[in-house]
């Protein structure tokens, strides 16, 4: 199966969102960045610009949130309609009930874990997850270098999902470029981040470099 690619709008022009997200129109989801100045050490967009991302974009949004109190706001930011939440896993004190309130208001319920943090725990409740996101970077800012020190997790989440019979999806978010997407894609991922990779150059041509790199290891 082909890869999903979701560009990061957070190397797009913020003044300009709704242009950049028109320049992404053959992209399979728009990856949005929530960052509160507590959980990561940046501030970027809110509720408010989310929901008009939600009314404007011509693809579903991927929501990834970087906000303390996952399990305040995670549901919250699934009734924007958003197609997918991304909740931090270190700011979640539940997180099986953060996804079961994340579907039950409508989106597909996903939970990111740091370079640091160990996937087996979330092993678990795989069934509670329609989506993992293995960050090959530290979250908080764009453009910094894919750690390949992440990849032995996410040879193992593919692992146990491919045992689990589940159709759950692995996502990777950070520093994935033309010269990293074939190591993410062969260990697994399914679901590939670019910001600036994708807002770098002519979005379009480089979605379909990104789509051609990934077919050649897929
Ligand atoms: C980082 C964000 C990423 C970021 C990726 O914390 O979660 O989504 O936009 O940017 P690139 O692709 O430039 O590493
Ligand atoms: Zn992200």
């Amino acid at each position: 199966m082909p890869v999903r690619i979701s560009p990061s709008i957070l190397s797009a022009d913020f003044a300009n969102l709704e242009r950049d997200l028109g320049r992404i129109a053959d992209a399979d989801l728009v990856h949005v960045d929530v960052m509160d100045g507590h959980f990561v050490p940046n501030l970027t967009i809110g509720l408010p610009v989310v929901q008009r991302l939600r009314e404007v974009s011509p693809v579903p949004l991927d929501l990834h949130l970087m906000v303390d109190d996952a399990d305040r706001w995670a549901p919250v930011y699934a009734e924007t309609g958003a197609f997918s939440v991304t909740f931090s896993a270190e700011a979640a004190a539940d997180p099986v009930a953060t996804a079961r309130a994340i579907r039950s208001n409508g989106a597909r319920a996903s939970i990111a874990l740091k370079p640091g943090t160990d996937l087996e725990p979330y092993l678990q409740t795989l069934d509670a997850f329609d989506m993992i996101l293995v960050m090959t970077v530290e979250p908080g800012f764009g453009g910094q270098s894919f750690m390949p020190e992440t990849m032995p997790k996410l040879r193992r989440a593919r692992e146990a999902v491919t045992a689990s019979g589940l159709d759950v999806w692995l996502e990777v978010d950070g520093g994935i470029s033309l010269d990293t997407i074939g190591t993410a894609v062969s260990n697994g991922a399914d679901t590939i981040v670019a910001g600036s990779a994708v807002y770098g150059g002519e979005p379009a041509q480089r979605i379909a470099e990104l789509r051609a790199a990934a077919a050649t290891v897929a």
